[in-house]
């Protein structure tokens, strides 16, 4: 069940990807980059933040899920990969959170080898306490607690994934 007021409202979350978007638009001045989405969970984020990019960007989207709970070996297998030819282009991965930064790491680790000119990593939430492998988040919306979060992309079994806005999620017993 959803707990208490939100953890972050809609009028936060809007702020925050205006910002980081501006930050990337100046950045990226002169460039075009390919915006990466991580599916399912980034897709609100990765809406709201390529709307308030400035400068060229092309889409694309990867589908990733990490085995941590049944093996905890942190194998992560690719369901659907990316589309575009990334050799030599700006590449900035988009991600709803960052946890133990298992997935992102083996993600970024496999498009590197593909030889983007650059590659960058942009999350709007990271629960730096859960913290595993370290991973450089070049981006980053907010740094939150340690708790399960949904809303905003984010789910539990798939669901709440359509709230605007993050709260906390406790299981009911
Ligand atoms: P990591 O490999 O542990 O960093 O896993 C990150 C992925 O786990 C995210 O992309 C989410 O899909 C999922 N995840 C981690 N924490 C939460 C949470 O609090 N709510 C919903 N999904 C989460
Ligand atoms: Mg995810």
């Amino acid at each position: 069940m959803i707990t208490g007021k939100p953890l972050l409202t809609t009028e936060q979350i809007n702020q925050k990807v205006i910002e980081l978007a501006h930050r990337i638009s100046e950045d990226y001045k002169g460039k075009e980059i390919v915006l990466v989405g991580l599916l399912r969970g980034a897709f609100m984020f990765f809406a709201d933040l390529a709307r308030n990019i400035k400068v060229p960007l092309v889409i694309d989207f990867l589908t990733a899920s990490s085995y941590m709970q049944t093996t905890t070996s942190g194998e992560v297998k690719i369901h659907c990969d990316i589309h575009e030819d990334i050799e030599n282009r700006h590449v900035i991965v988009v991600d709803d959170i960052i946890d133990t930064g298992i997935s992102l790491n083996f993600i970024r680790e496999r498009l590197l080898q593909k030889n983007p000119a650059s590659l960058k990593i942009c999350v709007l939430l990271d629960k730096q306490d859960r913290r595993i492998v370290d991973v450089p988040v070049d981006y980053r919306g907010f740094n939150i607690p340690d708790e399960f979060v949904v809303g905003y992309g984010l789910d539990y079994e798939n669901n709440y994934r359509n709230l605007p806005h993050i709260a906390i999620f406790k299981k009911a017993h």
